[in-house]
This record gives structure tokens, sequence and C-alpha cells, in this order.
């Protein structure tokens, strides 16, 4: 090409260019204050398609000299409309400064920050963001962020999030039902699984959903396949399963608190493992009512009889006998089979912590724990231990192996109300929430409750994805728990589409409103929904189906529906 050639090239993109900004501009700055900033569109321009006209959640760029300023467009009116000529009514829109990108020079290219260090003043042009600027946004996440979506001011380009962010400093998903949260979920973590092979994520299940949506890469457990020895248990989880909020029974809980480390230590003698190596370096003084090493229920009722023999006074008997009765009653119950059902006492830790936490992963980095149709206190124990688990895990690994707890319908587990759920639960959740992060252990929850969830986890999750949420009171609980100042983003959560969330936090870029990408038909979540008009369309004809509903109900044995 010839040296003319080139140059008519140049100028023709510097023109293109420069009608592009002209495109772009919408209005000028005419008032600024603290964060926010009040632009005055120029006149009605009908070049510009309505796509690019600025919506609420827009994105605007404003050029400072020295950076691009970005706001989010929070708010837009004409204060005086007047009825004659339409157009040239004064046209009013209310940014909200989030962030600015440096200028590119020759050594340095452009850098996005979070909070503004020049402030537009007034008459500066305001510009739609280009596309280049949204995109380089998203991209600025660096190489430790994968696809999850589209930024919806423009669906060509991809919104991102930041894996390390996303976890390390957990994650809230929330949304009415139906709104697409457990799509959001599997969608997530499938991208995130695309790149980094070998995650260890437990997914707690409370309604059989997710079973099928990650394939090879998920192996399932439900009450007939995981078991979950009592004696893992803290003598506080133990506790509360045997005397649901601990009425009456101080002094059975007292005598259980004596005998436990006795009945532990008894079975040291005898066992073999890592519980032997412990007796073996003569610790077993140091065992207590937490430890978590073998021992037999039949023990302690031996303990038990025992004391009881030497006893005479009914009244210091009592105590002795309710015990026993309970212990006796909890170990024959069905629905705790999984945890009592054993017939032979054996140090298994280890194997279960590898199956539960995938260690090795084995080509499949999830644990799909199935809770529904399970009796709620069971469920509660279950959540409680597997997620006390991961944060001591995590505690003694530090951190080498790092877990991702994945918590459906958060708020039956770790409820706002003091009193309400299982305290152990609670108790285990709020501690990953809080120091998760220092022993390598994430925490996800999914809500369509926010007020009804724990206020202390909510703000711990620095990264939130709020789906659409009609409810004003939850609306409120989000408001006060999403830190950057985009709390004016959130005004469209009644009216957001399905897969829609907005996303604000740490893992994003900033705070914007994205669409989840669709999953595939055979990784959607599949809820259970009893369907009335299909059960109201035929007749139940056979014979034996209440016999057998009976049956199950006796026997204790469940009946999952058929998924
Ligand atoms: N990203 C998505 N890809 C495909 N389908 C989706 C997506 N998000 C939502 N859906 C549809 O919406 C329905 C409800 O989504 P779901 O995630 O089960 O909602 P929630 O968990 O909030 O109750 C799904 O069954 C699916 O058909
Ligand atoms: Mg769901």
């Amino acid at each position: 090409m010839s040296q003319a050639a080139v140059e008519n090239v140049t100028a023709a993109e510097k023109l293109r260019a420069a009608a592009l900004r002209r495109k772009l501009r919408i209005g000028e700055v005419v008032s600024v204050n603290g964060s926010h900033a009040l632009v005055m569109l120029d006149e009605d321009r009908p070049d510009l398609d309505r796509v690019h006209r600025p919506q609420l959640g827009a994105i605007l760029s404003v050029d400072t000299g020295t950076c691009i300023v970005l706001g989010l467009v929070s708010a837009m009116s004409v204060p005086a409309p007047s009825l004659d000529s339409a157009g040239k009514d004064l046209r009013i829109i209310e940014l909200e400064l989030i962030g600015e990108f440096t200028k590119p020079t020759a050594k340095t290219p452009a850098r996005f920050r979070r909070g503004v260090s020049t402030y537009p003043t007034l008459h500066d042009e305001v510009q739609l963001a280009a596309r280049e600027e949204l995109a380089a946004l998203f991209a600025a996440n660096g190489s430790a962020s994968v696809r999850i979506g589209v930024v919806k001011q423009d669906v060509a380009i991809p919104a991102t999030v930041s894996v390390n962010d996303l976890f390390s400093r957990h994650c809230a998903i929330l949304g009415t039902t139906g709104s697409g949260k457990s799509c959001a979920i599997t969608l997530m973590l499938q991208s995130v699984l695309q790149r980094y092979h070998n995650g260890h994520i437990v997914i707690l299940d409370p309604h059989n959903e997710y079973s099928h949506c990650f394939g090879q890469d998920a192996v399932v457990f439900d009450t007939t396949s995981l078991t979950l020895p009592y004696w893992m248990l803290t003598f506080e989880e133990l506790v509360e399963i045997l005397y649901p909020g601990r009425v009456n029974c101080a002094e059975e809980i007292e005598i259980l608190s004596d005998l436990i480390p006795l009945a532990k230590k008894m079975n040291l003698g005898n066992s073999a493992g890592a519980a032997k190596a412990l007796a073996d370096r003569r610790e077993g003084s140091n065992i207590t009512v937490d430890t978590p090493v073998p021992y037999r229920i039949s023990e302690l009722l031996t303990l038990i009889d025992k004391t009881l023999g030497s006893l005479e006074n009914a009244r210091a008997t009592g105590p002795y006998k309710r015990l026993r009765a309970r212990l006796h009653g909890i170990s024959q119950d069905a629905r705790y089979g999984f945890m009592f059902g054993g017939l032979t006492v054996q140090d298994t830790m280890a194997e279960f912590l590898g199956q539960l936490f995938r260690i090795p992963v084995d080509g499949s980095p999830i644990s799909i724990i199935e809770l529904g149709g399970l009796p709620a206190e069971v469920a509660q124990v279950i959540v409680s231990v597997v997620t006390r688990l991961a944060f001591e895990f995590g505690l003694w690994s530090h951190g080498a192996a790092p877990i991702a707890i994945i918590v459906e319908d958060a708020h039956r587990y770790a409820p706002a109300k003091e009193n309400v759920g299982f305290a152990p639960t609670r108790k285990a959740l709020v501690r990953i929430a809080k120091e998760g992060r220092k022993v390598g252990v994430s925490l996800w929850v999914a809500s369509q409750r926010p007020t009804e969830l724990d206020a202390t986890i909510l703000s711990q999750c620095n990264t939130i994805f709020a789906m659409r949420l009609a409810n004003q009171a939850d609306q409120e609980a989000l408001r006060a728990a999403i830190p950057d100042a985009s709390t004016s983003l959130l005004s469209c959560l009644p009216s957001l589409g399905l897969g829609e969330a907005i996303a604000v936090g740490e893992g994003v870029p900033l705070p914007t409103r994205i669409r989840f990408d669709a999953l595939p038909r055979e990784s959607v979540p599949r809820s259970l929904t009893a369907s009335f008009t299909d059960g109201w369309s035929v007749d139940v004809d056979d014979k034996a189906f209440i016999s057998r509903i009976v049956e199950q109900w006796r026997a204790q044995k469940l009946l999952l529906p058929d998924v």
C-alpha cells in the first residue's frame, strides 16, 4: 500500500471514530455531588436506536482528562414536562459513580479501579460506555475468571466472575422460587470446573434436584448410601439429637458427658487405624467428649447399667434410666439408621472424609447430598455435621484442599431468628462464613427469603447475585447486605427476567445486571413440585397403593419419588 493510501485509511478510521463518539455522546454533566452526578441529555436523537438510549442500570462514561469515569444510571426524569413541542424537554439522568479507567499510556495499559479519584466537572461530555470499555472491564478480572453469562446492557459482552473471590469471600444467590437460582449455581459450578477440574465441592440439596446436573462429575449420596457414624458428632450435636431443645434433661446430659469419654477410651485399646495410633501414643488421656474417635453405644449402655446396679435411691436412678431409654430408642430409630446402623464400629473417618470431600477427586469433584424427603431434624443434623467437618478439615489441613459448601434453602439451616432451627447447624455455617476464608472453606448460600436468613452469614457473602425478588421486606434485607453504592440497581429486582441477576461484590468487576447463560436441557435442576393437574387427571387404581405407603410409614423407610 502506498504512503498516501495508508494516510487515507488512518484518516478514514479517525473520522469513523469521531463519528462513533458523536453517536455515543448523550449529554453533559450539570451537577456533581459526592458519588453522584446529574446529566442533562442532549436533544432527542432519532438516529440513536432504542438500544443505545440509556436505561436504568446502563453504564455511562465521562472523560475527565486523566481518567474515564464510569457511572451507573440510577434514575431518570423530565422534571418539568412541557405539553407542546416534544423533544425539547429538560431530561435529567442521575448517575452513580462506580469507578474509573486510567487512560492507557505507552507503558501501561488501561486499568479499571473502583472508586473515583478525578471527579467529572460541569459540562463534561457523557457517553454511553463503549463496547470496548465494557469488554475491557469484564476482562479486567484477570486470568482466574470464568464466563457465566452476558452483560444485560450489551449482550455481546461476556459477564465474568473471578473464581478466587467468588469462593474465598463466599457468595449468596437470592431470589424468588423459580427465578433461576439453582440453574445459576449449576452453571457457575460447571464453568468453574471446566477450567479447574480438581475442585472439592459439596452440594447440600434439600430438593433432590441436582443429581443429574453434573453427570460423571458428581457423586450422589442419600441416607441409604451415606453412613455418618454417630461418634463423629460433637457432644452438642449428639445432645441436640437426643434432647432437641434440651428441655428438662440437665442431669442426663451431665451423665452423658461423663460417660462418653470413658466409652471412647474403652474402645481405643481394641481399635485399629488412626484411633489405634492415638492409643499407642498414650494420648488416650487427651480424649474429650468431642474427640472424633469411635465408641460403642453398647459400651455406653453397659456403663449406665453398671452405675444403675450400684445405685439404690430411686431418685438417683431416674436420670440414668431415662438416658438409657433415650439412647436405646435413638439407636433403633430407622430415621437415624445412617448414623447408628452399622453393625460394627470401625474407624472409618479418613475414608468418610475422603469420599465426602472428594479427596482424591477421582474424576468427580462434586458430592451431592440429597436431603429431600428426610425428616427436618435429620436433614439438620447432616448439614450441621458436614459443614462442621469441612471447617475442621480445612483447619487441620491448613486449607491445602480448599472445599466449597453449597447450601440451598439456607434460611432453613441458618434462620434469622435465634431460637429457631438446630443450633449446631447455624453455628457451623456462621463459623465458615466468618472464618472459612482463612482455612480454605467456602460457603455459597441460596435462599428465597433473605429476611429469614441469618444476617451475619448474608453480610459475610461478598458476592451477591440478586435474582427476581418481589417481596418488599426481602428487598430491604438485601439492600442492607449490599456493600457497594450500587443499591439503586436493586430497584429493578421485582422486574428481573428469568435467569437475570444483579451481580454485586468482590467476585464481579463492577455491579451490573447480567443474564446467566442458558443451561443445556439435561443439566437444568429438576425441582419436584407435586403436580395437582397430573395427579387429579387419573384415578389411583392400584389396590395395594395405600397399604404399601402404610408399610413404609411403619418401617420408617421413606417413599422417595422417582426422579
Ligand atoms: N440459566 C438457565 N438456563 C436454562 N433454564 C433456566 C435458567 N435459569 C432458569 N431456567 C428455567 O427456570 C426454571 C426455574 O429455575 P430454578 O433454577 O429451578 O429456580 P429456583 O432455584 O430459583 O427456584 C428452570 O426449571 C429452568 O427451566
Ligand atoms: Mg432451586
